[in-house]
């Protein structure tokens, strides 16, 4: 099954940049049997953790993140470029590979104690993940684990998600 949900995982090189690798989601978008297999496979993944919201980065994280809110019949909190929500929020900057970037969330999103699953597309270097887990911990929330459609294992970001559990369902080693 795993092999069928890669097979619509389309690399692209030198995209955005060259040097970059680009792992392309689309032509898993395109083909409805293999997305319903997907979200199907990633919530089988995180079955056994126990949250009751999902948090999810824009744009592409917003995806998948709302697909397994769905499925497992969870809250979804939505983790924003600053500016965009129109409540109190609470911000939690990451590195990119020039300066930083931030993600905002609304604090009445993540009463003290709700524990949230961190959901994305992609694990890369683990800032925008990380970013989402600060979010939630500043706001009195328990990181509950992190999912991931796709992991670059070779880039090591789950050691910056150290000690939370992460999971995910295609590794690139
Ligand atoms: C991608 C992806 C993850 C993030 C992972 O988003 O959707 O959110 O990169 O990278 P990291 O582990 O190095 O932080 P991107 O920032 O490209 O934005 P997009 O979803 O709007 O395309």
């Amino acid at each position: 099954m795993i092999r069928e949900i890669k097979r619509h995982i389309r690399t692209v090189e030198d995209f955005p940049k060259p040097g970059i690798s680009f792992k392309d989601i689309t032509p898993l978008l395109d083909d409805g049997p293999a997305l319903h297999q997907a979200i199907d496979a990633l919530s089988s993944v995180v079955e056994h953790l126990h949250y009751d919201r999902v948090v999810c980065a824009e744009a592409r994280g917003f995806v998948f993140g709302t697909a397994l809110a769905y499925s497992m019949k969870k809250g979804l909190i939505l983790a924003r470029k600053p500016n965009k929500l129109p409540g109190r929020t609470i911000s939690a900057e990451y590195d990119l590979e020039y300066g930083t970037d931030a993600l905002e969330a609304h604090l009445d999103s993540i009463p003290p104690g709700t524990r949230v699953l961190v959901a994305d597309d992609l694990l890369a270097t683990g800032g925008t993940a990380r970013a989402m887990c600060q979010l939630v911990e500043n706001a009195g929330g328990v990181v509950a684990g992190a999912a991931f459609m796709i992991e670059l294992g070779y880039l090591e970001g789950r050691k910056l998600l150290e000690p939370y559990e992460v999971v995910s369902l295609i590794n690139y080693k």
